[in-house]
């Protein structure tokens, strides 16, 4: 077994030299951290090599030099790039979901190109998948590929992880491809994101876009469920912890130090990119050195810019507002012996951007969005004696764990003028006392960890999923079951109606007995070794209506009624009279829920809410729980939260008291419930060992077997009746 990354970028890149090639290493925080993984299982990466070349001869020499590095490049022409990488990706969804919404480029030909390198991607990675492989495909440049992957190799592992922000539905709803983009990403079983925040976005997302059923960690689809759930990138701490005193980093710091001077040293790091907030931070920085001219000739902005995407015409302007801006702070403020910003536009050595945090007082990480920012835990970690205070921005995926941070609202520049003047005067008790705080967190939750918590949830996803396919009947399934039919000689079968023998509709007034159905009933009725029970929620009346001229045994509102030998009993004696209090709540509900509404029974009441929107509707039905709880107590009634309804029935019978009573009158040697409900479990707990649970739907852990639609329930009955 082993670990196949497949990520847009490799975690080296390719540079062309006169005559041959170098390898670098590659920034960003996707690179960087999963780039010094290290894992006990074999790792293989697929990725872009940053580098375009045309020719046959120079794309093997590099495919063989990265081969040996366990590395597989995906080429892409310079058309790709511009289209797939600048486009789609960097233009797209990157401000998409960086909340830049005007920045958004809707163009078909960057969808056209995002789909043929998606389709690219699948293609040279699937030659290294073994069906034992966990592959984990990486980032918003290859939300397409889970499925892609998943279409031609169903059975493997697919993780997917988000480095960037998921945008609030609201904003995602923009997308033209949201559909497609979404359908992809539920290829995978595991979808990963650095914040609670993230998550809860996506699951909205889902719900509104797709209309699946969702819970708040789970999409349930016809054949597996994709789970989806927090893990907070972590860095190697271990490494960026003890490289300060390596001999390389002790030279460098030494150096810098001497070009800096005495002064205090406030660092910002990172890729050329508009999320990142930086002419924000240099007007804070500005506004600092205006208002606080005590602190001139005294510190310093270290600004390391590194250079990133400058081929889109957003990233180039951007260099040249920043060029502009600190520019303009230099050119008034300094003098002899001291420049307010030392500005680096290029990309840090490992050794060179250590010796940065080591000697840096203060680190200003204020991005306007950003998914995690490992920059701000690199500069944690590599703190050590003389402690250096951190200040982050709230927007940065990263201040959910670092609180000891002083955290700061970007977009707020006298907040960043105050911040500076915080981190600038606070004790050294109390920077040590934060560092050590935030120290301890990001040791214990490092990248090692991240990975290791995502492959393992990614593993037992797998186990379930395997359970889940195991209990859907099948071909195996059903010879299994039907010879059990085959060679009994006495039959109980208990049916649902709603969402198993019939399909759900918005009125369920209108849920009558297909002609297809009334036929199939009438067949098993007609072998008189068959005892067919329709066991339902819905009142008697109907179903006998639906269901005349059949010789048919029912079970109605839970099990309170039911029908034998064409004669319906009832089992309560006493008349069901409505408590003032729980109309009152009902009606309140209702009228506060638009689309919703009351059914009335002759034993209960259900709080409909099918056409609902579907956050609302989980508002309501768990606020009318709530309200239900002390009335319905005290009355002695049941609270049954079912499909899209709540129902309030007395607590003495349901669907599993009717199927004991009928179990409890005869002796059968084949007994077969099916339902679709948490009502219908009932029926399913009580059964004898020997009886066949089978769930319509979702899966079940109760049930034994599963049929994921509806629409095969007929065609199940009728192949086990077939001779
Ligand atoms: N980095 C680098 N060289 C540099 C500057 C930064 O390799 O000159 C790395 C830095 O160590 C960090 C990454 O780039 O790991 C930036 O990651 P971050 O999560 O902060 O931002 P991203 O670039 O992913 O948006
Ligand atoms: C962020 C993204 C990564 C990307 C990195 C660098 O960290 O999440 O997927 O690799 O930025 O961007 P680049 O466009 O240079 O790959």
């Amino acid at each position: 077994m082993k670990i196949i990354i497949i990520a847009n970028r490799l975690p080296v890149r390719i540079e062309r030299n006169d005559e041959s090639f170098s390898i670098e290493r590659s920034e960003g925080g996707l690179a960087t951290g999963l780039g010094s993984l290290e894992t006990d299982t074999e790792k293989f990466w697929v990725g872009w090599p940053g580098i375009h070349t045309d020719d046959e001869n120079e794309k093997e020499t590099i495919t063989q030099e990265l081969h040996a590095l366990n590395f597989h490049p995906v080429f892409l022409s310079a058309e790709q790039i511009e289209n797939y990488y600048e486009g789609y990706s960097n233009s797209t969804i990157w401000p998409l979901c960086h909340y830049f919404f005007s920045f958004i480029a809707y163009r078909t030909d960057f969808w056209e190109a995002y789909k043929e390198v998606n389709a690219l991607f699948c293609k040279e990675a699937l030659p290294f998948i073994d069906n034992d492989d966990i592959v984990w495909v990486q980032d918003y440049q290859l939300m397409l590929l889970p499925k892609m992957l998943r279409d031609k190799k169903p059975k493997i592992s697919i993780g997917y992880f988000h480095h960037i922000p998921f945008p609030s539905y609201e904003l995602f709803r923009v997308l033209p491809q949201r559909e497609e983009i979404l359908e992809g990403l539920l290829g995978a079983d595991l979808i990963g994101f650095h914040t609670h925040d993230y998550m809860r976005h996506f699951i909205s997302a889902i719900y509104r876009v797709l209309e699946l059923n969702c819970t708040l960690d789970e999409v349930m689809l016809k054949d597996r469920i994709v789970h989806v759930d927090t893990f907070p990138m972590g860095i190697n701490y271990e490494l960026f912890h003890h490289a300060p005193s390596l001999p390389e980093v002790k030279k460098k710091a030494a150096m810098l130090r001497q070009q800096l001077g005495d002064k205090t040293v406030i660092l910002s790091v990172d890729r050329l990119d508009y999320s990142k907030g930086i002419l924000h931070r240099l007007n804070g920085f500005a506004q600092f050195l205006q208002n606080n001219p005590a602190y001139h000739n005294r510190v310093s902005l270290a600004m390391i810019v590194v250079p990133s995407r400058d081929n889109v015409d957003i990233y180039a302007d951007l260099k040249t507002k920043i060029d502009q801006s600190i520019g303009e702070i230099n050119g008034k403020y300094s003098r002899l012996g001291w420049t307010p910003i030392f500005y680096f536009y290029q990309s840090f050595s490992f050794e060179e951007l250590i010796a940065m945090y080591d000697i840096a007082n203060v680190a200003l990480v204020t991005p306007l969005r950003d998914g995690m920012n490992l920059v701000a835990k690199e500069y944690l970690a590599a703190k050590s004696n003389d402690s250096g205070v951190l200040i982050l921005s709230e927007m940065a995926g990263a201040s959910i764990e670092l609180q000891d941070a002083i955290i700061i609202n970007p977009n707020d520049t006298d907040q960043i003028e105050a911040a500076i003047l915080q981190a600038l005067n606070m004790p050294l008790e109390e920077r040590e006392q934060r560092l050590q705080k935030m120290q301890k967190k990001i040791s214990h939750r490092n990248v090692k960890k991240w990975a290791n918590d995502f492959i393992d949830e990614l593993w037992s996803i797998k186990t379930q999923n395997q359970e889940i396919l195991q209990k859907i009947v099948g071909r195996r399934q059903l010879n299994q079951i039907k010879s059990a039919y085959d060679d009994a000689t006495s039959r109980l079968i208990l049916l649902d109606y709603d969402g198993t023998l019939s399909p759900f509709v918005d009125n369920p007034e209108n849920a009558a007995p297909s002609e297809a159905l009334l036929n199939t009933i009438r067949e098993l009725v007609a072998d008189k070794k068959n005892k067919v029970v329709i066991n339902s929620g819905r009142n008697h009346q109907i179903l006998d209506k639906w269901f005349s001229g059949i010789e048919l045994d029912f079970g109605a509102e839970h099990g309170v009624f039911y029908k034998e030998n064409g004669v319906w009993h009832k089992n309560l004696q006493e008349e069901v009279i409505w408590d003032e209090e729980i109309m009152d709540i009902l009606h309140h509900t209702i009228d506060k829920t638009p689309r919703s509404y009351l059914e009335q029974k002759e034993t209960s009441l259900v709080f409909h809410y099918r056409k609902v929107d579907i956050w609302l509707a989980d508002l309501r039905s768990q606020q009318l729980i709530n309200a239900l709880i002390g009335p319905c107590s005290r009355l002695n009634l049941q609270i049954v939260p079912g499909n899209k309804i709540v129902e309030i029935k007395p607590s003495d019978f349901n669907k599993g008291s009717e199927t004991l009573r009928r179990l409890a009158q005869d002796t059968y040697d084949f007994i077969l419930a099916i339902g679709d409900d948490t009502t219908d479990e009932d029926m399913f707990r009580v059964l004898p060992p020997e009886g066949i649970s089978i769930k319509v739907g979702n899966f079940s852990p109760i049930a034994k077997y599963r049929i994921p639609l509806q629409s095969s329930v007929i065609p199940f009955l009728l192949n086990l009746i077939k001779r």
